[in-house]
């Protein structure tokens, strides 16, 4: 057995001990020194420090306000809270584990500051409800940022895409090659799941922005607390009607991470093409030196590795969700220890998916340029075009699965013998069907093929620009917040 911790001398100057503080004199022994490690949060929990101090502000001052404590007590608390925020940042505010969490630390380190009156804060509070507080704040600021990066990743696309909009590239199904498209069409598709990401982030935000402060421990609280106080205070644009559900419910992080798991879909199904693109066998792009590495044994290697890394984290958010999700199943009314289990999975979600936004801006910024010669030989050197070609007998009252099936011959003997649909003679055209003229070979080429898709949302040249320019519209300003309720 290891030896039980010595309990923490109580500071003369009227600092309360960590146990203490805790969990008041019905407890006589100390924890296990590897059980207080286990128990504790404070080594993930400082993360949400500014957040903790700016929900004690305004409790404290909603005390006051409640005529629960004096302004003059109130004011004391809050100078000792912004004395903590300037420790912090000059590095000196360091608890160790014998705090347990960020609130039990702000709170020691505030009866330390300013003597009995830091007592009181903690009237009408528990730190269920404060944790909760804590973690939506965060949450909260946290979605404001990937706000900021998606609408720099999205513009960053949309810049690719303006440069692009008359390359030429093959469009896949199957990974099989099948209609030339516009490049720029191609990269509105990445920017169209963009868009959905800020909306989806923007409406979770509506959800996160709760507040669940004074549903107390889980049932409410006798003292008189002014919740509507404390929510306006910190921004929060309703409040929990429910206090067991209040100081229990992470569906908004659940939702983060669903939303969060979408945008790293969407990454990784961007990387994934770079990484296609990048290899000899497409060869679309090339990759420059900002964002590849090299081999350490084959001195010709150039690898994709940002694209690769932004594809492997992927795994990590999903896992997250995953995780959270399997806390919650199952989980009894209200709080249960359990919930400390939800933070570093949605830290460590919101660091990956910001990095990897902001790793995929740079790669697409300055790590890599498409290589039209390449491009417009994939695009030439195919029969992408036979659909034109059963579309351009239709236009000549040719029934179109009678045009399919008569293409798809001509196909099938052009590979044998080695032809593209331009290699075959007008003649051969004309015996297949009479309807076939010269200008035949006009559809045959492929920026005829792209123009030709005038439908709405289709690759044609013209609606690509169209596109553009509702995308450019889009990105401009902060993604649109539905009213809120
Ligand atoms: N560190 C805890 C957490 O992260 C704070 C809430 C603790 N509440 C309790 N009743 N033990 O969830």
């Amino acid at each position: 057995m290891a030896p039980r911790p010595t309990r923490l001398a109580t500071d003369p100057a009227n600092r309360a001990s960590a146990e203490q503080l805790r969990w008041s004199q019905r407890f006589e022994g100390a924890l296990h020194p590897f059980i207080a490690e286990f128990n504790a949060s404070i080594g993930f929990d400082l993360t949400l420090l500014q957040q903790d101090l700016d929900g004690s502000v305004a409790h404290g001052r909603m005390l006051a306000a409640c005529g629960v404590i004096t302004a003059a007590e109130a004011e004391r608390i809050v100078d000792g809270l912004e004395t903590i925020r300037r420790e912090a940042a000059a590095g000196t505010f360091c608890p160790g584990v014998d705090a347990e969490d960020v609130h039990f630390a702000v709170e020691r380190r505030l009866i330390a500051l300013v003597g009995d009156v830091g007592k009181k804060l903690h009237t009408g509070r528990s730190r269920n409800d404060q944790v909760g507080t804590d973690l939506r704040l965060w949450l909260r600021g946290e979605i404001d940022e990937l706000e900021v990066l998606l609408r720099c990743y999205g513009q960053t696309l949309l810049r690719l895409a303006e440069a692009h909009v008359e390359t030429v590239i093959p469009g896949y199904t199957h990974l099989q090659r099948a209609q030339p498209l516009s490049l720029a069409h191609h990269l509105l598709a990445y920017v169209e799941m963009t868009q959905r990401d800020r909306q989806r982030l923007a409406q979770v935000r509506q959800r996160v922005n709760v507040s669940p402060l004074g549903a107390a421990a889980l049932a409410g609280t006798p003292v008189p607390v002014d919740r509507r106080q404390t929510a306006a205070a910190l921004g929060f644009a309703d409040i929990y009607r429910n206090s067991l559900d209040a100081v229990s419910d992470r569906d908004f992080a659940v939702e983060f991470l669903a939303a969060a798991s979408l945008v790293m879909v969407h990454l990784s199904r961007l990387a994934e093409e770079v990484i296609l693109w990048a290899s000899q066998e497409f060869a679309f792009i090339s990759l420059t030196d900002r964002c590849a590495t090299g081999s350490s044994l084959m001195p010709q290697k150039k690898n994709p590795d940002v694209a690769e890394l932004v594809r492997g984290k992927t795994g990590r958010v999903f896992g997250h969700l995953q995780a959270l999700l399997t806390v919650m199943k199952g989980l009894p009314l209200a709080y249960n220890k359990d919930l400390q289990e939800d933070k570093e999975g949605l830290f460590d979600a919101v660091r990956t998916t910001g990095d990897c936004l902001k790793a995929m801006t740079i790669l697409l910024d300055e790590g890599l340029y498409f290589r039209p010669r390449r491009l417009a030989e994939a695009v030439g050197n195919d029969f992408a075009n036979a659909t034109d070609v059963a579309d351009y007998l239709v236009a000549r009252g040719v029934p179109f699965r009678q045009a399919y099936g008569l293409v798809g011959g001509l196909v099938k003997t052009c590979l044998q013998e080695d032809l593209l649909l331009r290699d075959v003679p007008l003649e051969r055209w004309q015996k297949l069907h009479p309807a076939f003229a010269e200008d035949v070979f006009t559809v045959l080429e492929p920026r005829q093929v792209v123009a030709a898709r005038l439908s709405e949302g289709g690759t044609g040249f013209v609606r690509v620009r169209e596109a553009l320019e509702q995308a450019k519209a889009a990105f401009a300003e902060p993604v649109v917040q539905e009213a809120e309720e």
